[in-house]
């Protein structure tokens, strides 16, 4: 029998993170022919993951610009991946989640009859602008795919009401647990040399990350000035924020946060360490989607800094909660936590909705037998 050829199209930090697992496994399976095609929409923070995971792409599109557009990333992905494409003629492309590259590769993709398997699908937020264009880049890729690997029962359920034949929808719970159970390591050391000074256990660490393009301006402004307040109130609190390298970020945050005794800005983590770090922290502050799925699983309480989430499944289980991004509010919500031991001891337990690491099994077995339907 020929082999199922499979490539798997990823180009920014957390698609990478939750490809990565799924490339593992594709490459080791000898059901399937496996190429690794990554557009390169992130560089840097792409380069850290696939060192990581130990993954060496077949192709590098390599096409991100500082500050660029989503027009411009729309354009360069869909005519260099269209030629990579024309060359391989793969059986199926997979993609992962919302980003720009998910949705533009699913589209040159579909331009050439080539079907696609979509992981992460189903989450929505029901508001087109928010997360913005990831909610509607989710949606479209929905519309565009073959196969949808849905991480949680409520993601299934969504695909259904939108008219999604059941028979192409698989749940199979987040890759990125998968991720997260070979990073984690009791007594680890981190690459990053400022981590290992930190003292863990005098010192209550919040890991934080924030820099989704909706929080972009203002309410990032309100966010750092909530964490200042906090950081001016405790002292035995640190903050470790892991700064994204978008300018737009970059230049609020290090203005505003830099050389603050309770607060140690980083460049990005590699993902070993940035899991090891949350692992470590007293809780977590994060406007993005990973986090909310790992740190639960970790025991980790989280507070969401976006007025919205697509993954309500750990608010519902109590660990996680939606700050919004008013200083006031995200300021109460911490001292909560901080002063409270009974609230905190409820947001600590430790709840994994998101799967039980075998996810990329389920979605390589959900591929083989579509293609060996009679
Ligand atoms: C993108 C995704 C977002 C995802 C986020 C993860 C879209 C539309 N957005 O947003 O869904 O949550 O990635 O982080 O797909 N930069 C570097 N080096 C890097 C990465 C980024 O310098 O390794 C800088 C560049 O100046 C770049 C800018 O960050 O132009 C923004 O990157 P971009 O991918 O356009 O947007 P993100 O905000 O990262
Ligand atoms: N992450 C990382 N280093 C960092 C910050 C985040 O490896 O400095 C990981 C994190 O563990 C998660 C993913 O990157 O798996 C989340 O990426 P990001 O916040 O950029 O995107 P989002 O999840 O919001 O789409």
């Amino acid at each position: 029998m020929n082999k199922i050829k499979i490539m798997s199209v990823f180009g920014t930090r957390p698609d990478a993170i939750k490809m990565a697992p799924l490339v593992k496994i594709l490459k080791k399976d000898n059901r399937f022919d496996s190429i690794v095609c990554v557009t390169g929409q992130h560089r840097e923070m792409l380069d850290q993951v696939i060192d990581v995971f130990d993954i060496k792409p077949d192709y590098n599109l390599k096409i991100m610009k500082k500050s660029q557009t989503l027009q411009y990333i729309t354009t360069s992905i869909m005519e260099k991946l269209g030629k990579v494409l024309d060359k391989e003629c793969p059986d199926m492309i997979l993609v992962h989640g919302d980003t720009a590259t998910c949705l533009v590769s699913s589209l040159t993709s579909f331009y050439r009859k080539i079907p696609i398997g979509h992981v992460e699908a189903g989450l929505r937020t029901f508001d087109p602008y928010s997360p913005f264009p990831e909610e509607m880049n989710r949606k479209l890729v929905g519309s565009l795919a073959t196969l949808h690997f849905c991480p949680t029962n409520s993601n299934y359920q969504n695909l259904l009401r939108e008219g999604i034949n059941k028979d192409n929808l698989i749940i199979t719970g987040n890759t990125v647990i998968d991720a997260l159970k070979t990073t984690i390591t009791d007594n680890y050391t981190f690459s990053n040399d400022k981590l290992n000074q930190v003292d863990f256990t005098n010192k209550r660490v919040i890991t934080l990350t924030a820099h989704r393009n909706e929080n972009l301006g203002k309410p990032l402004e309100d966010i750092c000035d909530a964490i200042l307040e906090i950081a001016n109130q405790f002292d035995d609190v640190l903050f470790v924020y892991a700064v994204h390298l978008n300018p737009a970020v970059m230049n609020v945050v290090y203005k505003k946060l830099d050389n603050h005794k309770n607060i140690l800005l980083t460049k990005p983590l590699n993902v070993r360490d940035l899991h090891n770090l949350m692992n470590q922290s007293f809780m977590i502050m994060t406007d993005s989607g990973g986090l909310q799925e790992e740190a639960p699983s970790l025991g980790k309480p989280v507070l969401v800094l976006r007025k919205e989430t697509e993954r309500p499944e750990a608010i519902e289980a109590g660990t996680v909660k939606l700050s919004g991004v008013s200083k006031d509010n995200i300021v109460k919500d911490a001292i909560e936590l901080l002063t409270n031991e009974e609230v905190y001891k409820q947001m600590s337990c430790a709840v994994n909705p998101y799967g039980d690491g075998q996810a990329s099994k389920r979605i390589i077995d959900g591929i083989f037998s579509y293609f060996n339907k009679e």
